[in-house]
């Protein structure tokens, strides 16, 4: 196909679609530092050529001045944790479209996205299930003592809180009740009901959740509110032996006021796939009660890679067809 079709998208902060022509090719730029699978970067391919669409790829790159000439001619880009700052999106002169194929977005800079005219989107649930079995992974991995050989303890009439009931939440909740787990969640945006419907016992603040369980699994996004925010005084609540599970974003701890409680308890544990600053000096400081991933692996299963990745792709088409913005998040 040497053109695509564009439906005129009336919308005041998508690019207006006049000056594309019928006979422009869409560009559709797959850039990711931590590549998909193979499996699923065949079925993007397929869902945009199907479309008429030319596929672009980018990926292990090393530099952002890389990421900053593959973007200059795609009018597409999907991403996973990759920087969509202010400069990127400069740089992406016909960009129209932004996905993050995932959960969190925190690494696309909304109001700028905005001031560029670039609708920004995510994939909201189609990795949650990867991400909610590694944290259990971490769980088992952690009260095994690290796999060295001495006795653990088992996940099973343990009590685990589960901070934010989002997709991936209510994915931990339904492996850890096949542990026989007692789950408790807080999440000040969902209803009760939602948790009472999933055989969840809901607590009304971070703290009562934190006096509660012994097993603490995040789930907070990384906003302006929840950065820093597991600190010294929430995590001081949890009951002996603590162990906190994060496979959610490394800005949500103040890792100084972490560190400090775990010098003045033993008895804490933190397993993580986000790599703290400090790993280096945790390592040293907590061996055998801390573990950090060396690359961020929750959502690193094909199955979640073709779900994310599928979406991403079918979201631009239908954007691109038919203007749908259902999972814009710079609205
Ligand atoms: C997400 O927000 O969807 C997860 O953190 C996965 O991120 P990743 O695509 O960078 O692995």
């Amino acid at each position: 196909m040497g053109y695509s079709y564009i439906l005129p998208i009336k919308q005041n902060r998508t690019k207006s679609v006049e000056y594309i022509t019928l006979f422009n090719t869409m560009k559709v730029l797959v850039a990711t530092e931590k590549p998909f699978a193979k499996v699923a970067v065949d079925g993007i391919r397929q869902v945009v050529e199907k479309a008429g669409y030319e596929l672009a790829l980018l990926e292990k790159y090393t530099a952002k001045q890389q990421l900053l000439d593959a973007v200059a001619d795609a009018d597409a880009i999907i991403i996973r944790s990759d920087i969509v700052d202010e400069e990127v999106l400069a740089a992406a002169k016909n960009l129209k479209i932004v996905v993050r194929a995932g959960a969190g977005y925190d690494n696309i800079d909304l109001a700028a996205a905005t001031a560029h005219k670039v609708v920004a989107m995510n994939t909201p649930g189609q990795n949650s299930n990867a991400v909610a079995e590694l944290a259990l992974g971490l769980m088992v991995y952690a009260v095994r003592n690290l796999y060295n050989g001495t006795s653990g303890t088992e996940l099973k009439g343990k009590k685990l809180g589960i901070h934010a009931f989002g997709n991936v939440g209510r994915n931990v909740a339904r492996i850890a009740q096949g542990f026989g787990m007692e789950v408790y969640a807080y999440d000040a945006y969902c209803p009760d009901q939602a948790m009472i419907d999933a055989n969840v016992t809901p607590v009304h603040s971070a703290e009562e959740l934190y006096r509660t369980c012994h097993i603490i699994s995040l789930h907070i996004p990384a906003t302006a509110e929840t950065k820093q925010s597991i600190n010294y005084a929430l995590l001081s609540n949890m009951p002996a032996p603590a162990l906190l599970v994060n496979t959610a974003r490394k800005e949500v701890i103040n890792e100084d006021e972490l560190i400090r409680l775990m010098q003045e308890r033993s008895d804490f544990r933190y397993v993580t796939d986000i790599m703290p600053a400090a790993n280096e000096k945790m390592n040293e400081l907590f061996a055998g009660r801390y573990f950090a991933t060396p690359k961020k692996m929750g959502a690193q299963t094909a199955e979640a890679n073709i779900n994310a990745g599928i979406a991403a792709a079918n979201q631009i088409v239908d954007f691109f067809q038919n203007g749908n913005t259902r999972f814009q998040v710079n609205k």
